[in-house]
């Protein structure tokens, strides 16, 4: 299975021209599984829950019009953030899509910062979904520093994680290595690079997205400010074995009886 991300600095408000630059830089690339960063078509530092709503979408609106695009032009199932809408509710989601239509939507549980003004937390377990026979969990961001929202995904099943991202602290890449390690999972941490000012926000994004290996191997890094698309080539069936010798194994070892997750 081929998984790859989308590195790019999104312009604040201007989803066709973010389309247009996600769409120029896939040009010409296939893959399996493409993830995109968190909210990748509106970008990030909203300075008001008005504001945010104006760029909300329920469903079947744009975004995912243009992910189903793009998920037929690259032969891809593909994941990408943006702001859902539910009457008044919004949600920090990510939305997972293939050239049929949207798969499922993923509400961030975790929420960074500010986006507590605007969002509504996650209000529904993580699921996982099969494509192409490999199960498949979203989460976003924040959610990294939280290492039960991935273990929940391995423990359903996930063999693959897919991560859009808007990073501003230095350590997710590394905790990443961790979480795949700790789970035995593989991940697709899609970041994005570029400067936000708005009002009295200021935010530096880190790039370096990342696909993580089952053994906390880096298959592909990227720089911290250049847009690129990069891919990796992995074997999904790494994922499904957890014993570490013969005497340990990841899940198996779990104490419950000690611990919840
Ligand atoms: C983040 O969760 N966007 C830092």
């Amino acid at each position: 299975m081929v998984l790859g991300f989308v590195q790019f600095g999104p312009v604040f408000g201007e989803k066709e021209q973010n389309f247009r630059v996600v769409e120029k830089l896939l040009t010409g690339c296939k893959a399996d599984l493409i993830v995109l960063p968190e909210l990748f078509a509106t970008g990030y530092a909203f300075q008001s829950k008005k504001e945010a709503a104006s760029l909300s979408e329920v469903h079947c609106e744009e975004t995912s019009l243009f992910l189903k695009h793009i998920a037929g032009i690259c032969n891809a199932t593909v994941v990408g953030g943006f702001i859902e809408r539910e009457n008044t509710e919004l949600y920090n989601s990510a939305m997972m899509v293939d050239a049929t239509g949207i798969i499922g939507i993923y509400r961030k549980l975790h929420l960074f910062n500010k986006e507590k003004l605007w969002f509504s937390p996650g209000n529904r377990v993580p699921a996982v979904y099969t494509v192409k026979g490999v199960s498949i969990g979203m989460m976003i961001c924040f959610d990294w520093i939280f290492p039960e929202t991935c273990r929940t995904l391995a423990l359903a099943g996930a063999q693959v994680i897919a991560h859009p991202a808007n990073l501003v602290l230095p350590w997710a890449q590394q905790a990443m290595i961790t979480r795949c390690l700790e789970n035995r999972v593989f991940a697709v941490t899609a970041n994005r690079i570029g400067r936000e000012q708005r009002g009295e926000d200021d935010f530096t994004f880190t790039g370096q997205s990342q696909v993580t290996g089952v053994r906390g191997e880096v298959l592909a890094l990227a720089d911290d400010n250049a847009p690129c698309v990069l891919m990796a080539g992995i074997d999904p069936k790494q994922a499904s074995d957890k014993s570490v010798n013969p005497y340990n194994d990841l899940f198996a070892d779990r104490r419950n009886n000690f611990y919840s997750l």
